[in-house]
């Protein structure tokens, strides 16, 4: 039997056109089945059919597919719950470094996850947060060059950037930070499944994401990656039952902490699990690079589409290395489109002024012309 396509692999209502992963992906029906079948024999059989080895095999398998994705080496690999979970290992682990005089740095555009972090901790450290101007929604590499200096503890940034899609050439801001003696954390939820990645070379200290964008995992599961040598670097803030490879002994006993990344993790018997295993062997099946490439031939004809209707501009950068899964649309009615939209059953965003675009391996070229017959009924009606 051939392999299913990646339209088969997804049931998103056939009603809609779902051109909206930067805000949720809808879950592959394997992922689904999976996280049903889970829980249903929690509901018939509470314990009964746990089984602890296979538990065991399954975070091995989930955390090597965690590192493919991400670049990294499995030891550095975390299950989380979010975005936020994530950044905040980091966040509290550094908390010796933040002495007198010293900074943490974002740009002054960053989704509010990556800036309260920050915010919480400047506040409870008592330390400066240097928010970097953008310009055309980036920060520029002078700007970089010039803010981070050898009392920043560490510079925040999201891979790519929620509202106007622009991605970030890491590695230029890593060498930067680096060369100070600064840490590089990356808020990677709005790359990671749509851009390839890879933490090595790129030479990434730590990055964190949610999985229910580009990753087409379920809400409520994330993953988070630290160089392996930076694991003594952090202090562990939130330890469980799962936190030690002695998770079978239940009672009082010496903590003995994993050496890996494992530290990070704190109660892990869940079948969202698996549906997040399924969901990453459905995206590195497909294949990252050509998920991206299919992604940035969709947005060309859109972009070819919309440069007919008058009114209507790009926002997003179009420079080769500047895009991502997120395109950017400008028009000064652009709410009122989106909520048109939304009445034809296309799902798009309204993000700062503009209409946020964003599609996955498995949308289609009818999805585009779908979208734009809308978007040109709007302007037919107004
Ligand atoms: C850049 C970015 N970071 C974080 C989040 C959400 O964070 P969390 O995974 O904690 O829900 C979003 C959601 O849109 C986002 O765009």
């Amino acid at each position: 039997m051939p392999n299913p396509t990646p339209q088969e692999q997804m049931r998103v209502n056939p009603d809609f056109t779902y051109l909206n992963h930067a805000s949720i992906g809808p879950l592959p029906k394997k992922s689904y089945d999976i996280i049903q079948g889970g829980f249903k024999l929690q509901m018939e059989e509470g314990e009964r059919k746990i089984d602890y080895p296979a538990i065991e095999d399954l975070w091995g398998l989930l955390r090597n597919n965690g590192a493919s994705l991400v670049g990294g080496d499995k030891a550095g690999i975390a299950i989380t719950a979010n975005t936020a979970s994530g950044l905040h290992i980091v966040a509290e682990g550094l908390s010796s470094k933040y002495i007198q005089g010293s900074n943490i740095i974002i740009p002054d555009n960053e989704f509010v996850t990556n800036s309260y972090t920050w915010q919480q901790i400047a506040n409870k450290y008592n330390i400066e947060l240097r928010i970097l101007p953008t310009v055309n929604g980036f920060v520029g590499i002078d700007i970089w060059e010039k803010q981070i200096d050898e009392n920043t503890v560490l510079v925040s940034l999201s891979h790519v950037q929620s509202g106007n899609g622009f991605l970030y050439n890491l590695k230029e801001i890593t060498d930067i930070a680096h060369s100070k003696g600064s840490l590089i954390v990356v808020d990677g939820i709005q790359g990671l499944g749509a851009v390839p990645f890879n933490a090595k070379k790129l030479d990434i200290d730590f990055i964190a994401a949610a999985a229910y964008k580009w990753m087409l995992g379920p809400l409520g599961k994330g993953l988070f990656y630290t160089k392996p040598e930076h694991i003594d670097l952090l202090d562990s803030i939130l330890v469980g039952w799962f936190s030690t490879p002695n998770f079978r002994e239940l009672y009082h006993q010496p903590f003995v902490p994993w050496e890996d990344a494992r530290i990070y993790q704190q109660s892990m018997i869940d079948p969202t699990l698996n549906g997040f295993n399924a969901s990453l062997e459905t995206l590195l099946r497909w294949g990252v690079s050509e998920t991206y490439f299919h992604i940035i031939h969709l947005q060309d004809y859109l972009i070819n589409l919309i440069s007919e209707i008058d009114g209507f501009t790009i926002s997003s950068s179009l420079e080769k290395n500047e895009r991502s899964g997120i395109v950017k649309i400008n028009h000064k009615e652009s709410e009122s489109i989106v909520r048109y939209l939304e009445t034809l059953q296309i799902t798009v965003s309204y993000r700062a002024g503009g209409i946020r675009i964003s599609p996955h391996r498995y949308n289609t070229k009818e999805d585009i012309d779908n979208l734009v017959e809308g978007i040109k009924s709007w302007v037919r009606k107004n």
